[in-house]
């Protein structure tokens, strides 16, 4: 396989042969992305690549005869030897609003007169077109879409497909025509059984499902997920309702248990207006960094039979459907190396260094990588070209490799055999290793994160001074931050002003509820939400000291695989914790809940869940995010990170652009009801500080 160059722009054709080497390059590409097995192209080249060969053939229409352009899956569809009951199409894209308003005029211009039967909306989603042929209620045959008029029987898969169920609960004949694709739960695991069964990995969970439906002879059985976005009557029956809309069509797929694309977190929409169907395009693109699975855009579709019927289809898609395409969230670039740091909790994390790339806006040059289990299980080598996503404020994670693409000679990622810190030993008993000296090497981190405002709020201890006083031998741990003198931080401070401000500071950062001192003392997986529900079921920091893995396991979040390092570190850390009370810091959580309904609280929030967007004014000027956590927590709540269908409210602050958020985008779509920070400060006024 040749490499293809990562192109982001249309890449300029000037001659008739750039044109017939880019038809070369688009084949190949075509073969890989609908063949299945791993394309040696990011889907934003690809459609670069497309997109210029289709303006060269609309201004060289003699040039373009043979053009695979022209044909379904740009003719590069495995062929199948099963005859579709009607033609499978595909879908004619747009990129922008203006292109989306050109295609309802082109509609509008179809059927003579606006369209009157409505619009549905729902997410493209970014996975395999199959049909599903179930006769007598029972699932028989699956067939891939192939080049549209034949596809491949892929019925192996049957039983290991998510919303595809073998028997349904009437004796129902029909064919649901959809999309399989890995979730990305599904992705990761499939990606293990491969690496188990040293399978290469699949670059990405569209590549995927292309190449599990298409291998039969696998000793392993990977679990995919389907929805449908259609469905046809199959043999003579009719069991689809005569002149249906399209929304009606789905209802009667889903009622027959088959999954449909109404049934995602993203849904199915029927609105009335062009301009309704954009504000839904937007709300579904909003939900795209949360949703579980990937989308690549989103298909608005004539709702109305007859008008479908009227509009009529072209020779590759139909003339009522289209698809908005979102900007690439995934594209390929080369690991050049993996750096090691050590966090404030002694926790080594490994960030990959990227050749920089641009996706969906910004330039990606690192990534996450979790630990050294994971980067041994993606099999990641130097040099190698790998698949990277970031969708939304996300953080890019490194998908897998691309095997094919990987360098002669290209060794694995080496795994540090020392700290990389300090030199001394590192501890390899959890997946996530840990520097054997554990906080007390990253000391400097981990002090500056305890001093922070979201933890023990030490106004005025910067960076330099916690090293200033770290390097005098003078803090060896977050508690002998309480033993300082004035003296000692007038010193590191370089002034007797700036000494008696920290000297107040650290007498107030003493009466911090338990949750922040807990979070200060960096034991590992206990972040600033974990540590608050850790304080929130205990109440006092003698009744965490008195648990066992088994209680702590108790506090929701935490794992079988967490609780027991908790227990171990809060063993080490004894001495410090001694040292924490005798300072006379507080080890008691403020309106605990009571005892009887762990966490699950009274108070106005009670069984609520609260997203906060943007920076609150009012009474509530000044709340970070912690301080708004902690308040949903007060008042009973649950604090959510992001607008999903267990929302109940969203306390969005306007922006200065006065352009809404992408989370209130969200609630909207989901109908969460959105407040002001007033009306917000209203409900929970009994629990302000
Ligand atoms: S409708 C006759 N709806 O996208 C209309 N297609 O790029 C046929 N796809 O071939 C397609 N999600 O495989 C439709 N909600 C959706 C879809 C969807 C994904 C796929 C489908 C199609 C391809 C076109």
């Amino acid at each position: 396989m040749t490499a293809l160059p990562a192109v982001e722009a249309s890449p300029a054709l000037s001659t008739s042969a750039d044109y017939t080497s880019a038809l070369d390059l688009l084949r190949e590409a075509s073969r890989a992305y609908y063949g299945g097995g791993n394309s040696p192209m990011d889907d934003a080249s690809f459609d670069a690549l497309r997109r210029a060969v289709l303006e060269w053939e609309a201004e060289h229409p003699s040039e373009a005869a043979g053009s695979p352009t022209g044909l379904v899956a740009d003719g590069a569809a495995p062929e199948g030897d099963i005859a579709h009951t009607t033609r499978l199409l595909s879908l004619d894209n747009v990129f922008s609003p203006e292109e989306l308003t050109g295609w309802a005029a082109s509609l509008t211009r179809r059927l003579g007169r606006e369209a009157e039967g409505g619009f549905t909306v729902e997410p493209k989603l970014d996975g395999a077109a199959v049909a599903a042929r179930y006769r007598g209620g029972r699932l028989v045959q699956i067939v891939t879409r192939g080049d549209g008029t034949h596809g491949e029987d892929v019925s192996h898969v049957i039983g290991s497909v998510v919303g595809l169920p073998e028997h349904l609960a009437e004796p129902v004949t029909f064919e649901a025509r959809g999309e399989v694709l890995f979730t990305q739960a599904q992705f990761e695991t499939a990606n293990e059984v491969r690496a188990a069964h040293g399978a290469a990995l699949f670059a990405n969970p569209r590549n995927g499902a292309a190449g599990t439906l298409r291998a039969k002879d696998r000793p392993y059985r990977l679990e995919m997920t389907f929805w449908a976005y259609g469905a046809v009557d199959l043999g003579g029956e009719s069991f689809l309702p005569v002149e249906a809309t399209h929304a009606q069509v789905l209802a009667a797929v889903a009622g027959a248990g088959v999954q449909t694309t109404a049934a995602t977190p993203a849904g199915l929409h029927v609105v009335d207006t062009i301009a309704e169907a954009q504000a839904q395009v937007d709300a579904i693109a909003a939900l795209r960094a949360g949703l579980p699975f990937g989308i690549d855009g989103v298909v608005v579709k004539a709702n109305s039979a007859a008008e479908q019927e009227a509009a009529g289809l072209g020779s590759r898609f139909p003339h009522w459907a289209i698809a908005y395409k979102l900007p690439a969230v995934e594209r390929q670039t080369v690991l050049e190396d993996v750096v090691w740091e050590v966090g404030r909790t002694g926790v080594l994390a490994p960030t990959a260094v990227l050749a920089p790339v641009d996706i969906d806006g910004s330039t990606v040059s690192r990534a996450t990588l979790h630990n050294p289990a994971d980067i041994a299980r993606r099999g990641l080598h130097l040099g190698d070209t790998v698949t990277v996503y970031k969708a939304g404020d996300i953080i890019p994670r490194v998908q897998a490799p691309v095997v094919e693409l990987r360098p002669q000679g290209a060794v694995p990622v080496p795994l540090p055999d020392a700290c990389p810190n300090c030199g001394g030993d590192i501890d390899r008993s959890q997946e996530r290793w840990r520097c054997a000296k554990g906080t007390t090497c990253a000391l400097a981190p981990l002090i500056g994160y305890a001093a922070g405002r979201d933890i023990l709020d030490i106004d005025g201890l910067g960076k330099t001074y916690v090293k200033a006083l770290i390097d005098a031998g003078l803090v060896g741990d977050v508690a002998d931050l309480f033993s300082l003198t004035a003296e000692q931080l007038t010193t590191a401070s370089g002034s007797a002003k700036r000494g008696a401000k920290l000297v107040e500071q650290l007498a107030l950062a003493k009466a911090r509820p338990l949750s922040r001192v807990f979070c200060a003392l960096g034991i590992p997986g206990t972040g600033r939400s974990m540590s608050r529900r850790i304080a929130a079921h205990f109440g006092t920091m003698d009744a965490i000291l008195r648990a066992s893995a088994e209680d702590i396991q108790a506090v929701e979040g935490m794992g079988p695989e967490k609780a027991p390092v908790v227990v171990a570190e809060l063993v080490a850390l004894a001495p410090v914790i001694d040292k924490l009370i005798a300072a006379g810091v507080n080890m008691s959580e403020p309106e605990r809940p009571s005892v009887a309904t762990p966490v699950v609280a009274e108070g106005p929030l009670a069984g609520r869940t609260v997203v906060v967007t943007g920076r609150m004014t009012g009474r509530l000027e000044g709340y970070g995010r912690t301080q708004m956590n902690e308040l949903i927590e007060r008042a009973g709540g649950r604090a959510g990170s992001s607008v999903n269908a267990k929302t109940t409210y969203l306390v969005a602050a306007s922006s200065p652009s006065g352009k809404p958020s992408s989370k209130a985008t969200a609630a909207l779509k989901l109908g969460v009801e959105v407040l002001t920070p007033e009306e917000f400060a209203d409900l929970v006024t009994e629990h302000l500080a």
